[in-house]
């Protein structure tokens, strides 16, 4: 198949930070989707739905002339956020999801939620009014291997939390384990994942071997070979607990090639090529629209798009360079090589 036509894809995992950097993040992901869940890992982090409206209207500042763009907003979970929140969530035309991260487990969370224990008050309401929680998955224990930090989060944070709500809507966000993809397999149609390109494209190897390449280092970390095959089964395999989330995370060049790198890969420019790539990977191709254009929102029970774009088999190359903040740049995720789909 050297053409594919789908639904208009949305990303339902973005990072656009805020300031000035949404001159470049803004337009970017607005050329590629529809509908993106934006990230509240800013600093200080956006954490009530009056402050997710405000940063929506400084969002849509850059949003492209006349464009379908939609940014869905979320809240960023912290120890001390209301139950009462959650109504305030629900009654929302922009918010849809609140996002809990360990606190420390990656860029921007410090803030973040120091025991799940602590807010079990708001994950009932949550279960209560069907408003997803949006899971960073990874413990951050410093005796716990950073390979293992995904698998120990199942086991000791989110299995007891299903057990508790078991009707709770839940995305694992960026998942990148065979654990991760089996665990969300044996859950209900209320469980599910975002899974980005690197995580199907990408493994440890391509982080490490032959010297350090920070431009694949992002949280969770890659892992092995076995487990990029897994993910590739599971987001080509139709099953709607598995959609499209980049995680697309602007770093600056300087803050990645540097002594303590930061976490975070920029995927945005060339993302659906990228998942077209991965899916033609393994002779799935047709099997892009559901995980691209339907099930998350499906699962965000919001309508489906009714666009369509087109993606043709020619080569792309990704850009080497992007302009960031003034005088700063991104390298890109796979910057200056080859991809075999385009979009038109
Ligand atoms: C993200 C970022 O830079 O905000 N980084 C990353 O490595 N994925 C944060 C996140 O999604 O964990
Ligand atoms: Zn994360
Ligand atoms: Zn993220």
């Amino acid at each position: 198949m050297n053409s594919i036509t789908l639904t208009q894809p949305d990303d339902w995992h973005v990072h656009l930070r805020d300031g000035k950097a949404l001159a470049r993040t803004v337009p970017d992901i607005a050329k590629q989707f529809s509908r993106v869940i934006c990230m509240p890992n800013l600093v200080p982090p956006v954490k009530t739905v009056d402050e997710a409206i405000a940063y929506r209207q400084r969002i849509m500042q850059h949003a492209p002339e006349g464009s379908a763009f939609d940014p869905r907003m979320v809240l960023y979970f912290t120890d001390h956020t209301p139950a009462s929140e959650v109504q305030k969530i629900k009654e929302s035309a922009h918010v849809n999801a609140i996002k809990l991260y360990p606190a420390g487990a990656t860029t921007n969370s410090d803030s973040g939620v120091s025991d799940i224990r602590k807010v079990y008050a708001v994950l009932e309401q949550l279960e209560k009014h069907q408003v997803p929680l949006l899971l960073h998955g990874e413990v951050t224990h410093s005796h716990v291997d950073i390979f293992d930090r995904e698998k120990k989060f199942l086991d000791d944070v989110l299995f007891p939390v299903i057990q508790q709500f078991p009707e709770l809507k839940i995305v694992l966000e960026h998942i990148t384990t065979s654990d991760a993809a089996h665990f969300v397999l044996e859950q209900k149609q209320n469980v599910a994942a975002t899974i980005t390109p690197q995580h199907l494209l990408f493994n440890r190897n391509d982080l490490l071997v032959g010297g350090i390449k920070p431009h694949f280092y992002c949280l969770p970390i890659l892992k092995r070979q076995s487990h990029q095959t897994t993910l590739l089964e599971v987001a080509t395999s139709g099953n709607p607990q598995f959609f499209l989330g980049t995680d697309s995370a602007p770093h600056a060049q300087h803050t990645k090639e540097n002594a303590c790198g930061c976490a975070g890969c920029y995927s945005a420019v060339t993302a659906i090529e990228f998942y077209a790539q991965a899916f033609d990977q393994v002779g799935r191709i047709e099997r892009l629209e559901g995980f691209a254009s339907h099930f998350g929102a499906d699962f965000y029970g919001l309508p489906r798009n009714t666009a369509q774009i087109t993606l043709v088999k020619e080569d792309h190359i990704v850009p080497e360079r992007l302009d960031y903040l003034d005088d700063q740049s991104i390298v890109p995720l796979y910057a200056g090589k080859t991809l075999q789909w385009k979009k038109v």
